[in-house]
């Protein structure tokens, strides 16, 4: 679009680099950016009994999307939500246990998947494209808004296990043991997900990301059908629908399995976990599509030079291709929030 003195009014510096621009300086936006850390969060959060509460209220949760913003001013803001919230649109019972994480119904077997897509009930979870519309209306033109939902594997896994787990050996064991019964689950979260996706488009995203977190449990030829082909039908349905907007995935884990993914997903960026090379992200993934990532968590909890030393490494080892700056993974709770600011002014200023 061209201003009135033949300027150009820019897209989101976001936008530009998942279109694949090598841009001036990474655009930047942090895994979990709203969360714990920020005692502003721990105040909103104190205000309901639950998480899921916080989640499914607009008005707390566009204050949540909005205060890491306010705080940091990064390049995007990812809309405040779970991705469990797709197991609570299939009626699955969703708790989030102080100390313990997520709880859910376990599913043991297929038997119990039949009724399932009949008992998807979008109202519940309407809230979420109400705070989408909230977020998008509150924020600047230049901050691209981000929408999610998890990777039909990760949210799988929840589903089977009854949470999270230390060796996901239910849901490995039923993808080997009923390959057809388990790609029933799989079906219905593969539509689930599309669904929940595109309703956050039309609410406003601009993006919107897939989180398979647990994508690196999966064997290579597991990975292939069960992350990067459910993968590619969220996306191509996507496409279909929103040609122009773009979906990231983050298959966390999935190491030389990046590089199939990358080709294989139909994604328009890749994000990388922490254990990914740079310098392997940028020879292997970046000529495909824009890299995001990778700095450690933990390099944020310790600051300072240790930490510009480690933003250094990556915004180089990336900076011949396209790339947004973000962490391998989530903000951790223990996070000084100074830290992150000293991040932001550290990839603002161009002089990484
Ligand atoms: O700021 C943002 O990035 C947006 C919000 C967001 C949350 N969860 C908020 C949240 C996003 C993008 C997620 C994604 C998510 N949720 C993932 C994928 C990314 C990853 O971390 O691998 C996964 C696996 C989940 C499932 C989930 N949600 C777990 C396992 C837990 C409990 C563990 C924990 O950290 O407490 C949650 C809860 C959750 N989701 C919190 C937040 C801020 C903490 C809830 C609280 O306030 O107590």
């Amino acid at each position: 679009m061209h201003g009135l003195k033949g300027t150009c009014v820019s897209e989101p510096l976001m936008l530009q680099a998942l279109a694949g621009t090598r841009t001036s300086r990474p655009p930047f936006w942090l895994m979990r950016q709203a969360g714990r850390y920020l005692p502003e969060y721990r105040a909103v959060r104190a205000k309901r009994e639950t998480f899921l509460e916080v989640c499914l209220d607009p008005e707390l949760a566009t204050e949540v999307t909005l205060q890491p913003v306010r705080r940091f001013a990064p390049d995007a803001a990812i809309v405040f939500s779970d991705i469990l919230v797709i197991p609570v649109l299939l009626g699955r019972g969703v708790r989030f246990v102080e100390g313990t994480g997520p709880v859910l119904d376990a599913i043991e077997g297929v038997q119990q998947l039949g009724p399932l897509p009949a008992r998807m009930d979008a109202s519940v979870i309407a809230p979420v494209y109400e705070t989408v519309a909230r977020v998008r209306a509150a924020l600047p033109d230049e901050l691209a808004l981000i929408g999610f939902a998890g990777g039909p594997w990760t949210v799988a896994t929840y589903m089977v296990e009854g949470g999270s787990s230390r060796d996901y050996l239910r849901t490995r064991r039923w993808l080997y043991a009923d390959p057809e019964g388990f790609a029933t689950l799989i079906d219905v979260l593969v539509e689930a997900t599309i669904a929940h996706l595109d309703a956050q488009i039309e609410a406003g995203a601009q993006v919107v990301k897939l989180f398979d977190s647990w994508a690196g449990v999966l064997a290579p030829r597991a990975f292939e059908r069960w992350c990067i082909a459910p993968t590619r039908r969220i996306v191509a349905a996507l496409h279909r629908r929103h040609p122009d907007v773009p979906v990231i995935g983050f298959p966390r884990g999935a190491g030389a399995g990046y590089a199939e993914f990358a080709r294989g997903s139909g994604v328009d960026a890749v994000a990388i976990d922490t254990s990914v090379p740079p310098e392997w992200a940028a020879r292997v993934l970046q000529p495909l599509v824009p890299v995001q990532g990778n700095l450690d968590p933990a390099a944020l909890v310790a600051g300072g030079e240790a930490m510009a030393g480690e933003v250094r490494a990556i915004t180089r080892a990336l900076s011949r291709g396209a790339h947004i700056f973000n962490l391998g993974h989530g903000v951790l709770p223990a996070t000084p929030p100074d830290h992150v600011g000293e991040l932001a002014e550290l990839l603002r200023s161009g002089t990484v």
